[in-house]
Formats: C-alpha cells, sequence, structure tokens
C-alpha cells in the first residue's frame, strides 16, 4: 500500500485546490473528505433532521444512502445514482457540516470509507484529520493554512456565504478529531504564495 498524501487545515486555506493539482501531478487519486462530511449533512437536512439532534442523526445514519466512488481521478459522492455537487456547498449546508462532524459515529463510518480509497490506490486526501487519524503513519503529511483574512477574503472570491471563522472553531474545539497539525506535519503558510507555489513546494518535498 502506498502512504498517503495527507494535507489538512483550516477553512478556505486552499486545500482542494492544491490536493487536486498534486495529485494530477503525481498520477494520484484526489479524495475530497469534506464533501463526504457535507453529504451526510446535506442528507439529514434533506429529511428534516435536526443536526443538534444526535439521536436523530444516529438513527438516520445507518441507512443513508450514500455511497463514495470515483470520478476518473477524484472522489465523488453519490446518492443512489446520483452524483452530488452544489448541493455539498450551500450555506445550510456550510453552517451544519461542523456539527454533524463532531459525531464520533459519523467519523468513524466516514474514516473507514477514507482508509478503504487508499487501499485500493495511491491517494492524495485533503481534511482536517488525515495526518493525525486516517493516516497517522504516512511520511507526508502538509498543514496548509493561510491568515484568517486571506482565507475569508479567498472564500468570498468564490461568491460564496461561508461562516469560516465559526467553522473553524467548532472544527478545532471538538473532542473527536479537532483540526489540528500533526506533530510530524509539514506547516505551509499559504498567505503570500501563489497556488502553483503552494503546489511546487509540497511536490518537490514529496519527491525529495
Ligand atoms: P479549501 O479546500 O481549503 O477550503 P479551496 O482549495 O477551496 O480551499 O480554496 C479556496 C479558494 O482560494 C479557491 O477559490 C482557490 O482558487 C483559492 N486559493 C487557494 N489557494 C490559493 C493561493 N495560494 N493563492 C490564491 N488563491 C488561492
Ligand atoms: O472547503 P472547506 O475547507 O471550507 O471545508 P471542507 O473541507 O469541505 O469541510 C467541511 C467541514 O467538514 C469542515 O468544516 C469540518 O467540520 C468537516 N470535516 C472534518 O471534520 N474532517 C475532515 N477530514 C474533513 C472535513
Amino acid at each position: 500500500m502506498h502512504p498517503a498524501i495527507a494535507i489538512d487545515g483550516p477553512a478556505a486555506s486552499g486545500k482542494s485546490t492544491v490536493a487536486k493539482l498534486i495529485a494530477d501531478r503525481l498520477g494520484y487519486t484526489f479524495i475530497n473528505t469534506g464533501a463526504m462530511y457535507r453529504a451526510v449533512t446535506w442528507y439529514m437536512l434533506e429529511q428534516g433532521i435536526d443536526p443538534a439532534d444526535t439521536a436523530a442523526v444516529l438513527e438516520a445514519l445507518s441507512s443513508v444512502p450514500l455511497s463514495f466512488g470515483k470520478d476518473g481521478s477524484r472522489s465523488v459522492v453519490l446518492c443512489g445514482e446520483r452524483v452530488l455537487g452544489e448541493e455539498l456547498t450551500r450555506p445550510q449546508v456550510n453552517d451544519h457540516v461542523s456539527t454533524i462532524a463532531a459525531i464520533p459515529e459519523v467519523r468513524s463510518l466516514l474514516v473507514e470509507r477514507q482508509r478503504e480509497y487508499n487501499r485500493r490506490e495511491p491517494v492524495v486526501m485533503e481534511g482536517r484529520d488525515i495526518g493525525t487519524v486516517v493516516f497517522p503513519d504516512t511520511p507526508f503529511k502538509y498543514f496548509v493554512t493561510a491568515s484568517e483574512e486571506v482565507r475569508a477574503s479567498r472564500r468570498a472570491a468564490e461568491g460564496l456565504t461561508d461562516s469560516i471563522a465559526e467553522r473553524d472553531r467548532k472544527d478545532s474545539s471538538r473532542a473527536t478529531a479537532p483540526l489540528a497539525q500533526a506533530p510530524d506535519a509539514l506547516l505551509v503558510d499559504t498567505s503570500d504564495m501563489t497556488i502553483d507555489q503552494v503546489v511546487r513546494f509540497i511536490t518537490d518535498n514529496i519527491q525529495q
């Protein structure tokens, strides 16, 4: 099994953008784990389940009709036959995803699916706990960040409504797998770096 490339960091730090480009360069599969937490959140909201009602979420969890597949070289989430897309970045999903992601049973279900991807093929995986929990033994760990102002302006430039500071606060303070830099992860502050510089910095480090 090839060691996974683990990329973690706060909201809008550039994780998906650089993870996708690094995966393309290396010929690996790009896995966006945030989309998996977002999909569970979207599904609960669709069912009219209150994300704060943990008992109701747990009851629905056992029959969630989501599956985690691939489209070419990137991960996708399907609900039945339908590939989920814009649903996952809706403001309501942004507002509730950190609550759903704090539930340990949700995490263990998704972490198992994430490890399955890497059993089949080499992956570049991005999220919040990839270096700390999902692949603690990989030697390739990067914690990608940027100042809060830079991250907020990057997200605003996408035209998306997103309370990133609030999500970061919740993600960092939860009991299970909080957002944190693994002790052996390399910190990459991208505030003053272009996307291309970040991609080159990480791929050079991997190939050293
Ligand atoms: P994350 O996955 O961490 O939430 P994204 O990859 O979605 O972050 O990036 C958020 C936005 O910031 C995107 O519009 C992306 O193009 C832009 N972006 C990412 N990295 C940089 C960078 N180093 N410089 C400028 N813009 C960036
Ligand atoms: O793209 P952005 O960084 O804004 O968010 P995301 O990666 O799509 O993740 C959405 C949310 O899912 C995060 O705010 C976390 O609550 C949760 N998440 C998580 O808990 N663990 C992961 N490995 C990935 C995401």
